[in-house]
């Protein structure tokens, strides 16, 4: 299989990237933050989480920011909910798309939702239909799937179980994740191969993290096994708090240089993106991951399409 002509970032800074930062942002800089990004023509933006604040401090004022991103056209504005009491109030914040989390690992699972597995499909199932019904986008992610930070290796049959079992519980899109960044192109083409089978290759999405400078060369195996939506993080900002040594996310400015090099669209505009990035590593006082954002555009004459 040839790489794709067309693919969608979905841009998870301002939920997995902030979520992670000792530095909790206001909501007027979470709003900055997201419209720049908006600006720079990212498709998605995973703009945060009605999650326990007590559990997540950093995506406390999500719904505010929701609201005040409302009159936003053109692109689409996910929002991540762990259960039925996170979904009513995303959708009094007028959500349109939600993002349902759950893991191949069961000690992940539990340290990050206080629950098992099977609990959290039973949580999914006060809330799912209801979305389902009322129009709204639903998204699976499934984590750990390649590596758990307390169980180790995991099996790619409990991958495919459980993203078999988001889809058919009327997930839109399941996004497989490497939570703590330790996934290699082989495994990659693996578990997307076996899943293939079983969801179609549209419905995939993959979230990786760069903790051990993998995640480039992961995406282009799960491209050549048919993924053409790659989730990302300007700056390569976040990781999660519930996965010691998960850093930062795939970098967007990354991705979006290797893809438009190889002639990939993505309706991306590298520079705005860079430009948000800075924005944000300069409020939280740290410098961002990203090596695009380090060594900027490639020297005139060389840069690619
Ligand atoms: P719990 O303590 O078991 O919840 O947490 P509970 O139902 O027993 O309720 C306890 C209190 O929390 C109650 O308040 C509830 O009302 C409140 P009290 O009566 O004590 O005042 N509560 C809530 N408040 C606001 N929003 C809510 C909510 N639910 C209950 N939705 C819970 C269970 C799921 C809530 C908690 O474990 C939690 O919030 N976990 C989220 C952790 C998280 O956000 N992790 C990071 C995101 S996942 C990730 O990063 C991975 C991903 O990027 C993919 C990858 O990389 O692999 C997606
Ligand atoms: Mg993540």
């Amino acid at each position: 299989m040839s790489f794709p002509s067309r693919v969608t970032v979905v841009e998870v800074g301002p939920r997995d990237g902030l979520q992670n930062e000792a530095t909790p942002l206001s909501v007027d800089d979470r709003v900055t933050f997201c419209d720049d990004l908006i600006g720079a023509g990212l498709p998605v933006v995973e703009v945060g989480a009605f999650v326990s604040p007590a559990w997540v401090p950093q995506m406390a004022g999500s719904g505010e920011v929701l609201r005040r991103l409302a009159t936003r056209t053109g692109v689409r504005l996910p929002v991540l909910v762990p259960n039925r009491k996170g979904f009513e109030l995303a959708r009094a914040a007028g959500a349109r798309e939600i993002a349902v989390f759950t893991a191949a690992s069961e000690t992940f699972n539990r340290r990050n939702t206080n629950a098992t597995i099977a609990e959290s499909f039973d949580r999914f199932a006060e809330f799912v239909p209801e979305a389902r019904r009322d129009g709204l986008h639903v998204r699976g992610y499934v984590s750990t799937c390649f590596g758990c930070p307390y169980e180790g290796a995991i099996p790619a049959g409990r991958v495919v179980e459980v993203a078999t079992r988001l889809a058919g519980m009327g997930c839109d899109e399941v996004s497989i994740g490497d939570t703590i960044g330790v996934a290699v192109p082989t495994q990659v083409a693996d578990v997307v191969g076996r899943l293939r089978d079983v969801v179609p290759v549209e419905q995939l999405a993959v979230h990786l993290h760069d903790t051990r400078g993998t995640a480039l060369a992961n995406v282009l195996a799960a491209l050549k096994e048919g993924i053409t939506v790659v989730d990302s993080a300007a700056g390569g900002l976040g990781g999660c708090p519930y996965a010691p040594g998960a850093s930062g996310n795939l970098a967007t400015e990354d991705l979006v240089y290797m893809l438009q090099g190889m002639g990939i669209v993505t309706d991306v505009d590298l520079a705005a993106v860079a430009t948000a990035s800075r924005a944000v590593a300069h409020r939280l006082g740290r410098p961002l991951p990203s090596r695009y954002l380090a060594a900027g555009p490639a020297p005139l004459g060389r840069s690619p399409s």
